[in-house]
């Protein structure tokens, strides 16, 4: 039995469902309509599975079957078990950015479990934006809740090689456009890193986010690297199906488990881990919602003291899969254990350290120790200069080296249409010295700061053998990929940020190991240049478009919505 401390007359559901007169009697009506019966759901605690699945949710397609374990793991607990789709952010389908619509799956999950008569939540995602939108959701909503990550998928295989999601695939187009390889080369090997559902199972933003909710200790311990069509993940459903109905009558919410602590252990495994560069604008949003303050800075520290000890593409060879087997988060987490504040509390009750007993790495090369680690300290990078005052992040593991101390001129796009117009000409100018630079790709520029920062080579320098140059943008870039890649620069040139002053043939310079990005023009130059600069016009006259550009803030900020990231307390609603 769990530890009570909510009694059955405070659960929120009894505000609709023992409310007197008419209105309860109306609520008991409603749900007999489904085929309920008073048995089935009267003095329950009612539990929402926020599901975010869709026909375009690919990612997600195991869903369906994962809610009716969960569903049975609640009614096992004594709860009554609601689903309730939300947003499904596909990441593959959604244009122009899925990052886009981050925000709006927020507003979504908290307003839903808000108006709706629910004492706790079980949160169904995995997919990119899906995890950082629904615990950004549920932490303002802070219900009782808990988080089944949708799992990875299985590795891909072609030929003799193992295939990693994304990473495989980007290296093979690499190849496809310099003709090392035919187009039915390419169609079936990229066919063939989609083996099954679950997310991509390289350390892309999936599993990178999945890991470090899993680190914050929202979903059940370890969770996050079972493979998503494992039957220890079906076990994992309905076990979270019965924690969250416990959960519940504990009033363990998500304020009580993500405290600045377990934000602190989150951003030292994402170092540990290697993980995707997205992570540090959804930390940063997700701590913001529960009022804590988190910064470029925070990540910044801990890259200089935790080295990379898992061996995951991009930055390593081995893949989700490989990690669940060679121990799985809680043995990550063991390695790096000195770094972190056993005390932070998770969903299933227990303290880190608690959870951390018996945590063994059985494959040494794919969980390193800290003294053969994948990449020493200073994996990633922030950045700061002239052309990044707030800020810009660079992954040194998936970089270059010759590249990481680099002056070069800059070869300037004014957004992602004029680079894709103009970066295959064979007229255009451009050598492997040159540093590309993409402007108007920031959150309000592009909008939604898409996925673009891995920017393309040039087909002549990729024919010549070049495979990574400095690359410039305010654009995001997927956890998949690779490559001297600056990345978040902020302010981002659409909101007046130095990279929009930037011209062809301005000197930049990249000095990784100083922490430095600076443009190598003069003052007056420079402030002759923003005497003049216009903003491009908005994309948006009307709709969510328009107001996400109006009201998302930066990345250093976390691309949240300006009136979510701030405090404030909003009314119960009235039933009746
Ligand atoms: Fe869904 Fe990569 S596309 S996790």
């Amino acid at each position: 039995m769990p530890d009570r401390k909510k009694t059955l007359d405070e659960l929120r559901s009894q505000r609709w469902f023992s409310a007197p007169g008419t209105i309860g009697a109306h609520k008991h009506r409603r749900i007999k309509q489904a085929g309920f019966t008073t048995r089935d759901f009267k003095d329950k605690p009612v539990i929402g599975i926020l599901s975010t699945w869709s026909d375009f949710q690919t990612c997600h397609s195991h869903f369906p079957q994962r809610i009716e374990e969960i569903k049975r793991g609640i009614w096992q607990a004594g709860g009554f078990p609601a689903v309730i789709p939300v947003q499904s952010v596909s990441e593959s389908f959604l244009r122009p950015t899925s990052m886009l619509y981050r925000n709006l799956l927020a507003i979504e999950a908290e307003e839903a479990i808000r108006a709706h008569p629910i004492d706790g939540a079980v949160l169904l995602g995995g997919c990119d934006k899906t995890g950082p939108g629904l615990v950004m959701g549920a932490a303002s909503a802070n219900v009782p809740a808990i988080f089944v990550p949708a799992g990875a998928m299985l590795k891909g295989r072609w030929r003799e090689h193992t295939l990693g999601t994304g990473s495989s695939t980007w290296a093979a187009e690499a190849d496809y456009r310099a003709g090392k390889i035919n187009q039915r080369e390419w169609t079936a090997m990229s066919e063939a890193t989609v083996r099954s559902p679950g997310t991509c199972n390289t350390m892309g933003t999936a599993s990178t986010m999945t890991l470090l909710i899993d680190v914050l200790g929202l979903s059940l311990p370890g969770a996050s690297t079972i493979p998503a069509v494992d039957s220890e993940h079906m076990r994992m459903a309905s076990d979270a199906g019965r924690r969250i109905v416990d959960m519940v009558w504990e009033d363990l919410k998500p304020s009580d488990i993500v405290t600045l602590a377990a934000l602190k252990n989150a951003v030292i495994a994402d170092m540990a881990i290697s993980g995707s560069t997205n992570s540090l604008i959804h930390l940063i949003a997700m701590a913001r919602r529960l009022g804590h303050d988190l910064s470029l800075d925070s990540f910044a520290s801990a890259s200089e003291i935790v080295p990379v000890i898992c061996n995951l593409m991009p930055a390593g060879k081995y893949l989700m899969e490989d990690l669940h087997f060679a121990g799985g988060l809680m043995a990550v987490l063991d390695v790096i254990r000195n770094e972190l504040d056993l005390s932070c509390r998770s969903v299933n009750g227990h303290t880190l350290g608690e959870n951390l007993q018996g945590a063994i790495v059985f494959d040494a090369d794919v969980i390193r120790s800290l003294d053969n680690p994948v990449f020493p300290s200073g994996a990633l990078v922030v950045l700061k200069g002239t052309l990044a005052p707030r800020g810009a992040i660079l992954k040194r593991s998936a970089a270059d080296p010759a590249l990481l101390d680099h002056v070069g001129p800059a070869v300037v796009f004014r957004n992602n249409e004029d680079m894709m117009a103009r970066i295959d000409d064979p007229d255009l100018d451009i050598t492997p010295d040159s540093v590309i630079v993409l402007q108007d790709a920031g959150p309000v520029g592009a909008p939604g700061m898409p996925e673009w920062g891995m920017l393309p080579i040039p087909k002549k320098l990729l024919a010549q053998g070049v495979r990574d140059m400095v690359r410039i943008s305010d654009g995001r870039m997927s956890g998949t990929s690779y490559g001297t890649c600056v990345l978040h620069v902020c302010p981002e040139s659409r909101v007046g940020g130095p990279l929009g002053l930037v011209r062809d043939g301005d000197l930049i310079r990249l000095d990784a190991a100083a922490r430095k990005l600076d443009l190598l023009v003069g003052e007056t130059e420079l402030a002759a240049r923003r005497e003049v600069w216009v903003s491009p016009p908005p994309h948006y006259e009307r709709g969510y478009g328009a107001m996400f550009t109006d009201h998302v803030l930066q990345a250093d900020e976390g691309c949240d919505f300006d009136y979510l990231a701030r405090p404030g307390v909003n009314p119960e609603p009235e039933v009746h």
